[in-house]
Order: structure tokens, then sequence, then C-alpha cells
């Protein structure tokens, strides 16, 4: 009933010239005729790389995305990208509150609130992610943390845009450290995270938001998080910059 999706964050890797040719391997490395029957299939590439991978994605079916966006459509915000510039370089997604924005720019739930509404009103598919720091794991305030990155992301989101919203669980203990959450883990918190849907939006809604799980997948953890019910797919950083890993992480089984 929902459809996976398998989304590779490039975060600030790749020139424009090496992005290319990361796209045209991943072009000529997945049969998007039979995945598509499967599942989706997303990159996000840095917004300077935005144009010239759709470019090469064209006709593809593999779907493009940016990493984040300022919540204006324009104005005098030096240095930002509004999600209406995503959309006209060729994007369908925009991920948002990923922990790297939270950490290290200082993005908070009300700021990613304005970008959801942002991306939502431009047509976009938001990618919103959430996810503990180890300390709160550690103290038992996972669930409870991720609740309320939700509510706070989601306040004033309507029934018909959660229905074109993906949420991505991605514990920061295990970004870019090797480290997965078990499969059991993710699950349990994909099965939180759909109880808080479920509380804001009815089941049936609730039921067809897809949940991905981001944290050190890699091609031999994938099999394992995509056999849980909960796990609609999953968020990719450093196994997504490599074709072939990406590939095999799409061939999921
Ligand atoms: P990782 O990153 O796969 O390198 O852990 C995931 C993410 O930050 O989206």
């Amino acid at each position: 009933m929902r459809k996976p999706l398998i989304a590779g964050n490039w975060k600030m890797h790749k020139t424009v010239g090496e992005a290319v040719q990361l796209a045209e391997q991943l072009t000529a490395g997945i049969n998007m005729i039979k995945t598509a029957e499967r599942c989706e299939v997303l990159v996000c590439p840095t917004a300077v790389c935005l144009k010239p991978v759709a470019d090469s994605l064209r006709g593809s079916g593999i779907l493009l995305g940016a990493q984040t966006v300022h919540h204006k459509s324009s104005g005098a915000y030096t240095g930002e990208i509004s999600a209406e510039m995503a959309l006209a370089a060729g994007c369908s997604h925009i991920i948002l509150g990923h922990s790297e924005r939270r950490e290290l720019f200082g993005e908070d739930d009300a700021l990613i609130n304005l970008k959801m509404k942002a991306v939502l009103n431009a047509k976009a598919v938001p990618v919103l992610c959430v996810g503990e720091v180890l300390a709160q794991r550690k103290a038992g305030e996972a669930e409870q943390t991720v609740a309320s990155q939700l509510r706070g992301a989601l306040a004033g989101i309507g029934i018909s845009d959660i229905l074109n919203t993906v949420i991505a669980y991605e514990p920061v203990w295990a970004i870019g450290t090797g480290e997965t959450a078990t499969p059991e883990q993710a699950d349990a918190m994909h099965a939180s995270i759909r109880r808080v849907l479920t509380g804001l939006y009815g089941e049936n809604a609730a039921d067809s938001v897809r949940i991905l799980y981001g944290g050190s997948v890699k091609p031999d953890n994938v099999d394992e998080l995509m056999a849980r019910p909960n796990i609609d797919g999953a968020l990719v950083g450093g196994a997504s910059l490599d074709a072939a890993s990406f590939a095999r992480i799409v061939n999921f089984k």
C-alpha cells in the first residue's frame, strides 16, 4: 500500500562534474523500468548541482530533491534558495529538518514548520527528518523527542498535505557513524511516529504516510531494515555517493 522510497542525500559532496557522473552511473546501473514497480528512487545533490543532475536524469524515472530551502519564495536572503527555485531546477522533493541543519545551522521546529508550509505551498514533497540524539535515547526520551519534533514541524499542516509528506526517522547517533539502529529499534520508533500521526490525522491518513529510516544504511543492512512492516524506505547518506552501493540499496530484497 505504501510504495517504498529510497533516497540518497549527497550532502556537501561532489562538484558539478562529479555529480553528473554519478547521475549517469545511476541511470545506467538502475533498471528503473523494473524498479518503478516496487519503489521510488530519489537523489538529493547540492543546490549548485540540481539543474545539471536534473538534465542528466531526464527520462530516467529517478527523482530529484534539494537538501534544504528557505521558507520565503524570494528576497534579500543571501546564500539561500527557495522551494520555487528548487522546483524550477527540476526537484520534486525537498529534505527538511535534517539533523545537520538542526545542529550546525540552528534550525528549530518553528523554522522547520515555516519551511514545511513553503514546500507544500510550492507543491513539492517535503522529506521531514526527525530523530533523537544519543543522550535522549539513553535517558529513555527518544519517542517523546521525536513526537515533539513532529508536532512542532507539522503544526497547522492539514490532512491533504500530510498525504503529500514523507517522514524520515534518523537517529542522530546513527548518522555517518557506521552504527545503525537495529531493525527492531527503527521499527518501534516508526510505529511510534505512526501513532503520533494517527493522533493528529486519523488512522487512514497515518497509514498512508511513508516513514523512511536513515542512519548508516548500507548494502549489507538494507534488507533486514526493509523487511520491517513500518519501514517504508531509506534516506541514505554515505552509501549513496557510490553508484554500485546505492543501486544495491535500491534493489533491497
Ligand atoms: P548516513 O547519513 O547514511 O551517512 O549515515 C544519513 C543521512 O544523514 O541522511
